[in-house]
């Protein structure tokens, strides 16, 4: 099994790419890295790459990078790739933080760049947009949420965190209650990308942010009843849907198998299952979309 760590960065197509640029700096809040004609790299200011844009036909996820133990042998993942006939190819390069990666498409198609060793971009201190502390999560709308259960705990060593019938699953590779969701019911494709906040306070600058940008939510902010993060979706300027988010459900210790306890959790303790359709994606108030 391949054991993932943590998400890296997504990569994103943009019609626009410097409109794109010009919304992930002052908005969001992150550093350019890198930056080619056609390609830049972002990065949160405390130094972790978080973005990889691309000029393309339309806005829309092009990859997943996901970190493996620094240290690990990539070879060790191509044998265990070939193990199961499924075809990658190694790059160099891929961005100033990532030397190596092995490249392969997951279960839907999304090409997943695996890598080990991560060298940080310089932190910057300056203040500029929303500033979070990392990207959290990558959501997508699928055809069948239970290939893509079996393929990332399978292959890539991710848990359970939640189902909602059979038709949603939350899935997590540390702590997070979530890193990678996916969603029946709708068309194929990006569903949205979620930037945590360090804490409430910040999520509301952010959204005080966003506002003063013209960049309405569309939902919340709100709690989730399933991973129970405090959550607000805008969408972007290339009209994809962004969360920002704190508070999310937090599974310190495996061994345990339950959720660290808090006020607002349905169960104590607040352990993996699966949700009944009914479930509210709102815990402080009516149903949210
Ligand atoms: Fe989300």
């Amino acid at each position: 099994m391949i054991g993932v760590k943590r998400l890296g960065h997504v990569t994103l197509t943009t019609p626009d790419l410097q409109r794109q640029l010009d919304y992930y700096q002052a908005i969001i809040g992150l550093s350019v890295i890198d930056r080619t004609r056609d390609r830049a790299v972002l990065a949160t200011k405390l130094g972790v790459e978080t973005l990889v844009l691309e000029r393309g036909d339309t806005a829309d996820l092009s990859a997943i990078a996901l970190q493996i133990a620094p240290g690990a042998d990539l070879s060790d993942v191509g044998r265990e790739l070939t193990s199961r006939n499924i075809a990658f190819e190694v790059r160099s390069d891929v961005t100033p933080g990532i030397a190596k990666a092995i490249v392969f498409r997951d279960v839907y198609g999304t090409p997943l760049e695996i890598f080990s060793d991560y060298t940080f971009a310089k932190a910057e201190k300056q203040v500029s947009g929303i500033m979070p502390i990392k990207l959290g999560h990558v959501a997508r709308f699928v055809e069948d949420a239970r290939a893509g259960a079996e393929f990332y705990t399978g292959l890539l060593g991710f848990r359970i965190s939640d189902w909602r019938t059979t038709v949603s699953v939350f899935m997590r590779c540390g702590p997070d209650h979530h890193t990678v969701n996916v969603f029946e019911g709708q068309k194929p494709g990006f569903a949205h990308i979620a930037f945590e906040m360090k804490d409430f306070s910040e999520l509301q600058r952010a959204c005080d942010v966003l506002a003063s940008n013209d960049l309405k939510l569309d939902w919340g902010p709100s709690r989730h009843n399933i991973g129970h993060n405090i959550a607000c979706y805008h969408k972007n300027w290339d009209g994809l849907r962004i969360e920002v988010y704190t508070e999310m459900d937090q599974m310190k210790d495996e061994a345990l198998g339950y959720f660290e306890p808090r006020p607002w959790h349905e169960d104590m303790p607040q352990r993996p299952k699966v949700w009944p359709a009914e479930t509210s994606r709102n815990y402080w108030g009516l149903w949210g979309s």
